[in-house]
């Protein structure tokens, strides 16, 4: 029995060891395990009611002056791409109208697809009357082709282990609750609206840099040491590995063939700021995504004085203050 019209939000989350390669690009099975936070605050919130066949779909975001327009461009193309995988796995011929918002700043140039098609695979699923396991929604977040997807369906800390080790489907599991590590995420942005190369194509090329074979090799000794510093709750553990695969990420892109550019200035200024500040005593460690924005990994207490010092770096256009969240959840308030 369908609900009708109902709300979920899903969080961003941010990769200690990163997810870049693609084995097969069709299911986005990537070529390496990852593990990740999920965030609290930067969510995407998505409202979903079913529409006859003949209707056909409906997908609408929100404009800048506040109302819902239709969506355009890569994000129609990206959902229409993701409702049509949640048809064929679901075995529903149904159409829905959707409605899809982000908490953070709509042009921060922030992973949106985590969030929003973790929203979308879990809204569409309980608009048909179904109640996926976690599992399922890792899956058919994935069948999105955004791989992070899989991650963003769970809350605290999320591993996405090899084939070999997972489930049916290739779920994420998590590996820590929220509760277990009080972290925070102090969002350096720096550049805002879409990056020039898509992660999408940049998973396609990362097996053309000569420094690929090397970082398979290397990844099993980083999954081990992450997962012991989750384990302990250690940043001085984690930290060093956390920079280490950020730049390997940039690495390989920069080695890639053509090579791409995702860092701008203001990313090294960023960087050099937080080594600035570990030399001052504070704990903090920088990561990046496919992206120029930098987040920076802290305990709470660490929280106002990190932002206060990524303000104050040059080229810094904003700072938003995140921290390890809970996951999806439903919401009372629907966009439409
Ligand atoms: O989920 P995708 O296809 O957008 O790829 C995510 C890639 C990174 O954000 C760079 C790394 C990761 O594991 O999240």
């Amino acid at each position: 029995m369908s609900p009708g019209k109902l709300t979920v939000s899903a969080p961003a989350n941010i990769a200690f060891v990163k997810y870049w390669g693609v084995a097969d690009p069709a299911e986005a099975i990537p070529s390496n395990p990852s593990i990740s936070m999920t965030l609290e605050t930067c969510r995407s919130r998505t409202t979903v009611a079913v529409r006859s066949r003949r209707e056909g779909d409906r997908i609408s975001t929100m404009g800048s002056d506040g109302a819902l327009v239709p969506a355009s461009g890569a994000l129609r193309r990206g959902i229409e791409r993701h409702l049509g995988r949640l048809r064929e796995t679901l075995g529903e011929d149904a159409c829905f109208e959707v409605a899809t918002v982000n908490s953070f700043p709509a042009a921060a140039g922030l992973a949106s697809s985590a969030s929003g098609f973790a929203a979308l695979a879990l809204g569409v699923s309980r608009a048909l009357g179904r109640e996926p396991s976690t599992s399922e929604l890792s899956e058919l977040a994935r069948l999105s082709g955004s791989g992070s997807a899989a991650r963003s369906v769970l809350g605290g800390y999320v591993e996405w282990p090899d084939p070999g080790r997972s489930g049916p489907g290739y779920p994420a599991a998590q590996i820590a609750l929220p509760e277990h590590w009080p972290l925070s995420d102090v969002i350096a942005v720096v550049e805002r609206g879409p990056k020039e190369v898509s992660s999408r194509q940049g998973h396609l090329l990362a097996s053309t840099s000569p420094h690929f074979a090397r970082r398979q090799e290397l990844l099993p000794g980083r999954l081990v040491a992450v997962r012991l510093a989750v384990a302990e709750a250690d940043l001085g553990r984690l930290g060093p590995v956390l920079e280490e695969e950020a730049v390997e990420l940039h690495l390989i892109a920069l080695s890639s063939r053509p090579p791409i550019f995702y860092w701008k200035p203001a990313t090294l200024a960023v960087l050099e700021a937080v080594r600035n500040m570990r030399g001052e005593g504070t704990a903090a460690w920088a990561t990046m995504d496919a992206g120029a924005n930098v987040h920076v990994l802290c305990s709470p207490t660490a929280e106002g004085r990190v932002a206060r010092a990524l303000a104050a770096t040059e080229g810094v256009l904003e700072v938003l203050c995140d921290r390890v969240g809970s996951g999806p959840r439903d919401e009372e308030v629907h966009l439409f």
